[in-house]
């Protein structure tokens, strides 16, 4: 419901310009009477003047209604509750004090939708705020989390289209699984078996062909029964697929691609990263290191770590690999046994396939997986067999290795896995909007 309370003030102009606040925090305002929307943040008052905090997409101000120089002005004030949506006129002050130097003195005050009780407020439970996540995006951590978000999108296309990739759309509902049973979503496709993708990989692959150098960004669902920090059961995917492109080339376009992200944000970001107490991230320069699976498996080792060669990393060896790093580290070579069909086998070694995970520094862990891919047919028909794979689901997949089949690479960066890095977050939910998790699909 909306409510409209005027005061009695003329409002014909009123409703025309349109600041933010980022607009009008300098010397050009100072003085001048502007108009801002927004939301209440807070509110704190005397029986003298409301101060009252405006928050707008670009920043929060605070704003004060003296009782002495409009009384009407100063009861309708009263009458605001936090998270109320305001219009409002004022004229720009300086203010030492404030993080943003200037405030604002109203003039004029609409109240657009009263807000009931807001049910945020301190010390609630993690559980509590993930139930009311529709309301919790306000928070300024998430809000700067989110900005961080588009930043860390924006990048990236603007990487790919400066490196001459094509952006593609891809399927989501599909019927050949890229990354294995255990974690497929069914769907029943009218009586028809069908899945939730996992990954866009297998139909990049075509793409190359008419296309070249291909990115989608789409979600991919997973059904991580895991309850890890750092797994959804629907992320966002940003996958690339280059053809005549070996393991080293597909490395050295990720370096490239991480190092223009993680710059972006540093340099569009600043207040959100200062806000989030990230203002530490680091530069992050090419070329990062390489280790192979073979000498990762014996640091683990010699740190005391239960593992043996041919097992997979998990989120706590990962951790112990890249907690004091501060640049990301790739790990290659990884045996056959734990990663994708698709992967090429190594020409010295077919034990272990040409991929590399991509792991982010201070204990993140993998945030891309890539690697070549088998263009060879008869290998390629050789694997899908070995796994057990239904081969008429790979029918089209196969193809492609018939008609002008060339060395090709690839690469999936998990978006949120990213995120949790650049703002150092503890867990993954807070670098998407909803999240989606083994046990949470609402709201
Ligand atoms: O390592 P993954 O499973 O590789 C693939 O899916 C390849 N087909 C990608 C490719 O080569 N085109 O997943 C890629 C990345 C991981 O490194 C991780 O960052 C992210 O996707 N990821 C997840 N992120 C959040 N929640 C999950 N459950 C994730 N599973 C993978
Ligand atoms: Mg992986």
């Amino acid at each position: 419901m909306i409510i409209t309370l005027l005061s009695n003030i003329n409002y014909s102009d009123f409703k025309m310009a349109n600041y933010l606040i980022k607009d009008i925090i300098n010397d050009n305002y100072l003085n001048e009477e502007v108009i801002l929307k927004g939301w209440v943040y807070r509110i704190r008052g005397s029986n003298k003047r409301i101060f009252l905090l405006l928050r707008d997409p670009s920043n929060i101000i605070q704003c004060v209604i003296e009782k002495e120089s409009d009384e009407s002005l100063y009861k309708l004030a009263k009458k605001i509750t936090i998270e109320s949506s305001i219009e409002i006129s004022g004229v720009v002050k300086k203010d030492e004090r404030s993080p943003i130097g200037y405030e604002l003195h109203i003039k004029k005050l609409k109240i657009i939708g009263l807000a009931e009780p807001f049910p945020i407020t301190k010390d609630q439970s993690i559980e509590y705020l993930l139930d009311k996540r529709h309301l919790w995006l306000r928070s300024r951590k998430l809000i700067s989390i989110m900005k961080i978000r588009s930043t860390v999108l924006q990048s990236a296309r603007e990487w790919f289209n400066k490196n001459g990739f094509i952006e593609v759309s891809t399927p989501m509902i599909i019927t050949a699984a890229c990354e294995g049973g255990a974690t497929l979503f069914n769907l029943n496709y009218f009586n028809h078996k069908a899945y939730l993708t996992q990954s866009s990989q297998l139909y990049l692959e075509a793409l190359i062909y008419s296309l070249g150098r291909v990115y989608v960004i789409a979600p991919s669902f997973r059904a991580e029964k895991s309850r890890t920090v750092r797994h959804l059961t629907e992320f966002w995917h940003l996958e690339a697929e280059q053809p005549f492109c070996d393991n080293e080339q597909n490395m050295k376009y990720q370096e490239e691609l991480i190092e223009y992200i993680i710059k972006s944000v540093r340099e569009i970001n600043k207040n959100e990263l200062k806000i989030l107490n990230r203002d530490k991230l680091p530069e992050i320069k090419k070329p990062f290191p390489r280790i192979k699976y073979d000498e990762a498996i014996e640091t683990l080792q010699k740190k005391g770590v239960n593992i043996m060669w041919g097992n997979d990393l998990g989120t706590e060896e990962e951790k112990i690999l890249t907690l004091n790093n501060r640049l990301p580290i790739f790990i290659y070579n990884y045996p056959k046994k734990v990663k994708g069909f698709y992967h090429k086998p190594d020409d010295n070694n077919p034990e272990v396939v040409n991929c590399a995970d991509l792991l982010a520094p201070e204990g993140h862990g993998e945030i891309i997986g890539g690697g070549q891919r088998i263009h060879d047919k008869e290998l390629l028909i050789k694997r899908i067999k070995e796994e057990n794979l239904d081969i008429n689901e790979y029918e089209w997949y196969i193809d492609l290795r018939k008609y002008g089949t060339v060395p090709h690479s690839g690469f999936g960066l998990g978006v949120e896995r990213v995120i949790k890095w650049i703002c150092g977050l503890d867990h993954i939910r807070d670098a998407i909007p909803f999240p989606r998790t083994i046990n949470r699909v609402y709201p």
